[in-house]
């Protein structure tokens, strides 16, 4: 974990403008900076940034969040990858705590692997454009192949010599740390101690992950493989993990979103062909099929995957498999099959690209549906096989199980049923048996704590959804309390106390009908008497997402209520006078009439069934309460007609 003190460095240090301005072309207007708005294609600018409040917001899409969340969405990075962005961008050196001294040193020893792989592509590239065996042997190689320079550099595409070790050499010159460098791949130990080139006489492909750091590589042979295997790759290793890496993606994810679709190909080649020819949402798997992580990947970005396949039966079999993971994960996948003896990189250059691209487009065909005509074909009119085809097509379509995926689902269902010439409600009760064994063949696994609290999560989950039209006067009044605590519980009240304090002795005998305002409540309250100074802008880089999310909702969307305040406020022309108190007065008294409200109600109902001893009691409290919210409704006239 990062240390608080770290968070509060770069806290301290964030330009909003500044990171967002990176990425979205920012124009001043008053106090705020306005342009297009990076989550949805607009052409009138309605994407507003605060520097005061360190916030964004779109008026168009209704995006809005902080510096972080603005990594997180756009650039798709973790909380902690977000922190570690801004860090680096601000040279801000960061604390972890917590690390055990193993843990502690895998980062160090990750850290280490990133630097030697940077260093090695570095010296390839080197080699390739300087070394006369380079241009005369990889250069040359990679330039028949109508690859051009700018992709080549664009790529750091790089050439390892043919000499025994001058890339291991030029390693230990530079005094990397000799236990190190085999895990990386790059060199082998001879002779026990003698360290060689592991990629001699290759062209090489750095493999770059999503932020663009260097974390292995491919080399390929010169020409054509007839002894050694055509591609070596780097082993696994801390920062080396197969199945999550997929080939180009730091290339591509800007196109990715851009398209709202992803295409997949096999080869390194592929992806560098597919950009030199303007196609840049484009990233390979490797020859593999795809692995939950790699499609988690590309589910970050977009929810299309067109998977380009050679038409061989091998390629359309690896492109098989994987896809029900896909529609499990939300994907919606299409195919495109080139014809035989072609791949991607040779048909690119053989079309030209807008060709290219024309062929793309007029031979997507629906995954699901054409993996049914394959098993159809293959089945024939043989009963019995027909059975087993509509038991697979039942069991894949119930892998498309989101919620929000359901019509999807039922049109498949309803297409399906027309090929296989079946009747439609049979096939739907069929796809629902499997997901019911599914579901319990899950719940089996689970044990029990676990099952609550994934349940607990999508409670949370659905509560913070911020649609403040849906929510009801009662966390109207609330998120009312919180967002004046936030705005304002640093200022002092009265002599004595804080606006806080006083917001505290308020509350005593109060809560929160909602569970993430009264956990809200309980965190600022406990910063707070740590001395911690909590305010809005602190919460928004708080480690718990829910409590992000929470505070730029109560403090970024318009209060209904404070709406009201406005109007009574205005009436007393008070442009530069401080209304902080009134805000106060009137958020809390609010809360608390509306408590008392229901109070009332509560106890009146009581009286209604209570026994007749019972009677006088519930009358005492009536009476008390009728008090409070006198005494109340007096307190907030005179806020309002003062
Ligand atoms: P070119 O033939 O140069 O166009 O390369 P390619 O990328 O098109 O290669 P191919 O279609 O043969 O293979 C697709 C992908 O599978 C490659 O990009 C590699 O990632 C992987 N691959 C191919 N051959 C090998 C191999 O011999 N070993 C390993 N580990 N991976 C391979
Ligand atoms: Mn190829």
């Amino acid at each position: 974990m990062i240390t608080p003190q770290s968070i509060e460095q770069i806290k301290n240090r964030i330009d909003i403008i500044d990171v967002v301005g990176e990425y979205v072309k920012l124009k001043k207007r008053g106090a705020n900076y306005l342009g297009l708005c990076p989550f949805h294609n607009e052409k009138t600018p309605s994407f507003t940034v605060s520097p005061a409040k360190e916030l964004y917001k779109c008026f168009g899409c209704g995006k809005s969040g902080n510096t972080i969340t603005f990594l997180m969405e756009h650039e798709k990075l973790s909380y902690v990858e977000s922190l570690k962005w801004l860090a680096a961008r601000y040279s801000i050196e960061i604390e972890e705590t917590e690390s055990t001294p193993e843990q502690k040193q895998l980062q160090q020893s990750a850290d280490s692997l990133y630097i030697i792989n940077n260093f090695a592509a570095k010296f390839f590239e080197e080699k390739l454009f300087e070394s006369e065996e380079g241009q005369a042997v990889a250069l040359s190689y990679l330039k028949e192949r109508v690859f051009r320079e700018s992709i080549i550099k664009k790529f750091q595409l790089g050439y390892n010599p043919s000499a025994k070790d001058e890339l291991a050499k030029a390693l230990v010159q530079n005094q990397f740390n000799k236990e190190l460098l085999p895990k990386t791949g790059l060199v082998v130990i001879r002779n026990e101690t003698d360290l060689a080139d592991n990629y001699r006489n290759r062209i090489i492909f750095p493999i770059h992950n999503n932020t663009g750091k260097i974390i292995g590589f491919g080399a390929r042979v010169i020409g054509k493989a007839d002894k050694a295997p055509k591609y070596i790759n780097t082993p696994e290793n801390e920062i080396y993990v197969k199945s999550k890496v997929l080939y180009g993606s730091y290339f591509a994810r800007l196109a990715i979103d851009k398209a709202d679709e992803c295409l997949l190909v096999e080869g390194y080649t592929d992806v560098v062909s597919l950009h030199q020819a303007g196609i840049e949402n484009v990233v390979a798997s490797g020859g593999t099929s795809l692995t939950v992580d790699q499609i988690r990947i590309i589910k970050k970005y977009t929810d299309n995957l067109t998977i380009i396949y050679d038409g061989d039966a091998a390629g359309v079999k690896a492109a098989l498999r994987g896809l029900d993971m896909a529609l499990e994960e939300g994907l919606n996948v299409r195919l495109v099959l080139i014809p035989d003896k072609e791949d991607p990189d040779s048909y690119v250059n053989k079309l030209g690209a807008q060709a290219f691209q024309d062929f793309i487009a007029a031979n997507k065909k629906d995954f699901i549906l054409f993996q049914l005509e394959v098993m159809m074909k293959e089945s024939g009119n043989d009963v019995t096989k027909k059975s087993v085809v509509v038991n697979q097509v039942a069991e894949t379509l119930s892998k498309i199980n989101k919620a929000e995926d359901f019509s999807k689902q039922q049109e498949y269902i309803k297409q399906c049923a027309v090929l296989l010439k079946i009747d439609e409600g049979g096939l739907t009760n069929l796809v629902n048996k499997y997901k019911r064994d599914k579901i319990s063949k899950e719940e089996k696994k689970l044990p029990f704590e676990e099952a609550d609290h994934i349940r607990l999560q999508n409670q949370q989950a659905d509560s913070s959804a911020d649609n403040l039209l849906l929510l009801n006067q009662d966390e109207a009044h609330e998120r009312n309390v919180l967002r004046v605590l936030l705005e304002y519980g640093l200022k002092n009240w009265d002599a004595e106390r804080t606006v806080a304090q006083y917001i505290f002795d308020e509350m005593e005998q109060f809560h929160f009908d909602s569970q993430p305002l009264e956990h809200l409540f309980n965190e600022y309250r406990s910063w707070y008497e740590k001395g911690l100074e909590p305010t809005a802008k602190s919460f928004l880089y708080h480690e718990d997402e829910h409590i992000r999310n929470l505070v730029v909702s109560i403090t970024m969307f318009p209060f209904e209520l404070s709406q009201k305040w406005d109007e009574v406020l205005e009436g007393m022309n008070i442009v530069n006078r401080d209304v902080s108190q009134q805000d106060v007065l009137m958020s809390v008294s609010y809360f608390k009439l509306r408590k008392i409200k229901k109070m009332f109600e509560e106890n009146q109902r009581d009286m209604e069934f209570a026994p007749i001893e019972q009677q006088m009691k519930l009358i005492a409290v009536h009476n008390q309460l009728k008090e409070i919210e006198r005494e109340l409704t007096k307190q907030l006239g005179t806020v309002i007609l003062r």
